[in-house]
């Protein structure tokens, strides 16, 4: 009886410290800046591009305006990316007469319902319907709507053609994809479109081996991946379009077991969880708006009262409030608890990278995308080969992933662009392959044996990394100690593949993928 008690205990603090540690891991929210480290990540492009010279842009260095002490709030404004004002995208920019031969996007959906309410409050008051009147709006938004009524003409692949294609609840379902979400995405293919155009990376007949767009099952994801494409590729050709299933949110296709990722991530979440219930102000935090609303404390935090408050904050509504009752409840909820809840999540992300575990788990996590990433380049690459007869019906030159918070963040750990913030809503991730005009005219060197003809082809081929129009590209791992006020400055594609094929398992003592996923604890 004893024993029998003392096992369901056990069952229901492991039931509820996985739910506080999932839900914590999911709705991390906080863009992962400390003060000042960010700078490089803003600065990075006026640095690059003045000392190359030949560039067909002018440079304008990014302004940087961020205060020295980041207010939660104002954060918290740029994690919902109200699309009300012109962005920086430095996406198509290169060296003169470089050939773009690819793009690959990782995108996180657009603004979303939430996906928890908090107890005893009215849910926020959202309508998910389109309409081309209602702010935010923009002008491909009701040629998006009617040309996705054609969607039945498309290729899907199983479960996704039951999916919804556009939201279209007026009282939003959880975790249904707003209107804002969808503009937010229109605006990303629309940024894509103006800066790939003088590049032309698809011809306008493009077949349909050229474009290859995956998406998780959810709705959000589906939906924003077809406005991004629709504001890519206006009145696309749905006959030539498929649409491919990843059930995984890591993208990780038929590699997806690794024993030793799951256990980088279970310590991962115990660390977060002890360096939680360690900050006595969060603790007070949660025990305040819990006798405010009248609820216990334990349900208040399992029902995520920061994901409902942010998108209270993204909508502009105040926040929720209770009417006065027993035991001294009743009131509004208010910012300063919200900065405190959000304050903690910063200081998480900072404990976070000085700790390492979730960077290896980010490492295992990554892995298939990334080797996806890279064999599609070098797939690219081999067929623009010089002297090769280019195939009939092209390579994939656009590719298009559509996922969660969950697929960018350890994403971008991967990278090793660990000073990246969180991926806020409609947050992207591309990767560009380039040729350099030496490869382009066919130049290349003589008295090659056979084995070598690809190594020269690889040293004209570059690689840039892009995060939310930021050229990113020196902050990640295998370009960070790259000289590029050298002879060679953007960098080379072989680096990337180095790194994906052996040098990322190196912070895990292992050489392969397989090797660090299943190695034994140490
Ligand atoms: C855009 O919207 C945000 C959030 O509502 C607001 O803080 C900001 O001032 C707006 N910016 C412009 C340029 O209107
Ligand atoms: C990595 O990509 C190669 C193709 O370049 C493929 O043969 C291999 O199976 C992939 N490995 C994993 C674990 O996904
Ligand atoms: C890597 O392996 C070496 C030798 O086997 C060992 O001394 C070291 O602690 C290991 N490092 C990690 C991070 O596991």
């Amino acid at each position: 009886m004893l024993a029998q008690n003392r096992f369901i205990l056990l069952v229901v603090v492991g039931a509820v410290l996985a739910i506080v540690s999932l839900s914590l891991q999911f709705l991390n929210l906080i863009p992962t800046t400390p003060i000042g480290e960010d700078r490089s990540l803003h600065t990075l492009d006026g640095g690059v591009r003045v000392g190359l010279g030949k560039s067909r842009k002018r440079v304008i260095p990014v302004p940087h305006t961020n205060a020295p002490e980041p207010d939660p709030i104002t954060e918290a404004y740029d994690y919902c990316n109200t699309p009300n004002r012109s962005e920086q995208a430095w996406e198509g920019h290169s060296l003169v007469d470089y050939k773009l031969l690819s793009v690959q996007v990782m995108i996180r959906h657009g603004d979303r319902y939430p996906l928890y309410f908090i107890p005893k409050t009215k849910r926020p008051a959202i309508d998910c319907t389109l309409s081309p009147s209602r702010n935010p709006s923009h002008p491909q938004l009701s040629s998006f709507i009617s040309h996705m009524g054609l969607g039945g003409q498309g290729h899907w692949e199983s479960p996704l053609s039951s999916v919804p294609r556009l939201p279209s609840h007026s009282n939003c379902e959880m975790g249904e994809l707003t209107q804002t979400g969808v503009v937010q995405h229109l605006r990303n293919g629309q940024l894509l479109r103006q800066a790939y155009k003088r590049h032309k990376l698809l011809p306008s007949d493009w077949s349909a081996r050229q474009v290859w767009v995956e998406t998780t099952g959810k709705s959000r994801t589906l939906q924003s991946g077809l406005a991004l494409l629709y504001g890519f590729l206006p009145d696309f050709d749905w006959t030539k379009l498929s649409v491919h299933h990843q059930w995984s949110t890591l993208f990780c296709s038929s590699a997806c077991d690794c024993p030793a990722r799951n256990r980088f991530l279970e310590d991962e979440q115990r660390r977060q969880y002890r360096l939680r219930v360690a900050n006595s102000e969060l603790e007070k935090t949660y025990t305040d708006m819990a006798r405010t609303l009248g609820l216990p404390t334990r349900q208040l935090r399992a029902a995520n009262p920061i994901d409902s408050l942010l998108c209270h904050l993204c909508h502009g509504l105040s926040f929720p409030c209770v009417p006065a009752g027993d035991n001294g409840s009743g009131g509004c909820l208010t910012p300063a608890q919200f900065a405190v809840i959000r304050r903690q999540q910063l200081e998480d992300e900072v404990d976070r990278r000085r700790v390492g575990l979730y960077h290896k788990y980010a490492l295992l996590a990554m892995y298939p995308y990334l080797n996806r990433t890279a064999a599609k380049m070098e797939r690219v690459a081999k067929g623009n080969e010089a002297g090769r007869r280019p195939r009939a019906g092209g390579e994939e030159v656009f590719t298009l992933s559509s996922a969660h918070d969950v697929t960018m963040a350890p994403l971008l750990s991967a990278l090793g662009l660990e000073e990246a913030r969180f991926p806020r809503f409609a947050a992207r991730v591309v990767f560009e392959l380039w040729k350099s005009p030496l490869a382009t005219h066919g130049q290349q060197k003589k008295g090659r044996g056979k084995g070598e003809r690809w190594k020269v082809a690889d040293g004209e081929l570059f690689i840039r990394v892009l995060y939310n129009g930021q050229d990113v590209t020196f902050h990640t791992t295998f370009c960070r100690s790259h000289d590029r006020h050298g002879a060679q400055p953007l960098c080379p594609l072989s680096n990337f593949l180095s790194f994906v094929r052996r040098d990322m398992f190196r912070v895990l003592n292992a050489t392969s993928y397989q090797e660090a996923c299943y190695k034994r604890p140490g």
